[in-house]
């Protein structure tokens, strides 16, 4: 039988009237229930978050690193039982849910040494004109208040590691709403937290459906929201809630360039390995996965044969078999979602050049060529395993091309040459370029996030950290200086 999980209230277990199932998006199975918490539940959540506000932020700075290392060294230990989790939950390949877990525990490592390093606070001499003679300001962080984070089913530890690590580091009272279809991995992570001495009320994590979010995202007790997600929730958050802080990691529809000084064979080899993995890592269901190749005419027939070999040799199935590259997507709905937009990009004359069929919740590695611009594929973000090849000619060609997007989170170009690079780095509109290799490049600790409709602010611990505080200075008057 299978047990009842129960969610985190305050830093405390507890369980609600109500349960729902979670299911594998491979086989259907039930991987476990959770317990919902009840309205009652999450005002006391909230509630206990808005008052143990001050005490928070006015913890010592080892308190707060103490309890991360905690939780970096129990994440190890438990990598293993995450990463099967995660898998079955999620139906992303036990080879990179092992990597997701990785990434959380670098995560909760590097908000150990930013808690220990944020907010030393900066000095300023303000003698610089005649008014200021004798004043020194100084300028510290503070947070404004508890935070919503409300957390994708894509990286189901990973995305909630970058909302309450950052949080805990900070200071700043912490309600995570993990996705609905995916909560199991978040409260593994509730079960650490709750082996911290971390105060009550300074993190919860609430299993609540996406209907229940809107009173959530109103609450005047939470100042803060952290969203990750789709366009149209994300904006429409932001848009009901104005005076709020919000950070929006939204959609992209990551391209990879291929200039026509990157032609050796082994180059084609490396660019077309990275497309061929990174358009279909975790079924295409990242925000930075490839949708897009954009090739230099010298390169483009050398290197599209070489792309379809590698997408077609991308091992499909079962995601608890370690050899499964690619599992299903998230549930039958997304498949159907994807399928449709590729055959109405083939109906409007794009071509098939790999895959395109779907069963069940699993859909093909897919590459399709002359996709016309005006096909949704063209224009949305897929969040499914398929790429397009355009070819372009020259530089400036290409870069127009990648700015052709309503999105901007990241691209990748790959180019030998710096002032290429440089270039690129000031022409696309982005949020982050990475040279030589695809846009599906994160490092946890850098900053992450989009320019266009691809987010407002930016992930990476210590940017996270600033986006939950704001600064406030102080001036002394009368000094010596
Ligand atoms: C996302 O889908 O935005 C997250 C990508 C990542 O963390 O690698």
């Amino acid at each position: 039988m299978t047990s009842t999980h129960a969610f985190w209230l305050a830093g405390r277990q507890a369980t609600g009237e109500t349960t729902f199932d979670v299911t594998s998006p491979w086989d259907g199975r039930l991987v476990g229930k959770v317990s919902v918490p009840t309205d009652a539940q999450v005002e006391e959540a909230v509630a206990a978050a808005h008052a143990v506000r001050d005490e928070f932020a006015g913890t010592p700075a080892h308190v707060r690193a103490a309890a991360l290392e905690l939780v970096t060294r129990r994440l190890v230990e438990r990598t293993e039982e995450l990463a099967q989790l995660i898998s079955a939950e999620n139906g992303k390949p036990l080879k990179w849910a092992r990597g997701e877990v990785g990434r959380a525990v670098s995560v909760f490592r590097f908000a150990t040494e930013e808690a220990r390093r944020f907010n030393g606070g900066e000095a300023q001499r303000l003698d610089t004109d005649g008014g200021g003679t004798g004043r020194l300001a100084l300028t510290r962080r503070f947070p404004r208040g508890a935070v919503l984070g409300i957390a994708p089913f894509n990286f189901p530890l990973n995305l909630c590691a970058h909302k309450i690590a950052p949080a805990i580091a900070a200071g700043a009272p912490i309600i995570l709403k993990p996705a609905p279809a995916t909560p199991l991995s978040a409260l593994i992570l509730g079960e650490l937290l709750s082996e911290t001495d971390l105060p009550a009320g300074s993190w919860s994590v609430l299993p609540v459906s996406n209907d229940r979010m809107p009173a959530l995202v109103q609450d005047e007790r939470l100042p803060v929201i952290s969203f990750t997600g789709s366009e149209k929730v994300g904006y429409s958050i932001m848009e009901s809630v104005p005076r709020k802080h919000c950070t929006l990691e939204l959609g992209g529809n990551g391209a990879a360039v291929i200039l026509a000084d990157y032609a050796s064979d082994k180059d084609l080899d490396w660019a077309a390995a990275r497309i061929a993995t990174f358009s279909n890592y975790q079924g295409g269901q990242s925000c930075i996965s490839v949708q897009r190749v954009i090739a230099d005419a010298s390169v483009y027939d050398r290197l599209v044969p070489r792309i379809v070999k590698a997408v077609e040799t991308q091992v499909t199935g079962d995601p608890s078999d370690i050899a499964t590259d690619v599992g299903p997507l998230v549930s039958e709905d997304a498949a159907k979602r994807v399928e449709s937009w590729v055959d109405e990009a083939v109906k409007a004359g794009a071509s098939l050049l790999a895959g395109g069929k779907r069963d069940g919740a699993s859909y093909a590695p897919t590459v399709l060529a002359d996709l016309p611009a005006d096909t949704t594929l063209a224009r949305e973000e897929v969040f499914g395993p398929v790429l397009s090849v355009r070819k372009v000619s020259g530089e400036t060609e290409a870069f127009a091309a990648v700015n052709d997007s309503k999105y901007g989170l990241q691209a990748g170009v790959f180019t030998h040459d710096v002032q290429t690079a440089f270039r690129a780095h000031r022409a696309l509109e982005v949020g982050g370029v990475i040279v030589g290799d695809v846009p599906s490049y994160r490092a946890d600790q850098m900053p992450y996030g989009g320019a266009k409709q691809s987010g407002v602010g930016r992930e990476g611990v210590r940017f996270a950290m600033e986006d939950y505080t704001y600064e406030r200075v102080m001036v002394f008057t009368g000094l010596d200086l």
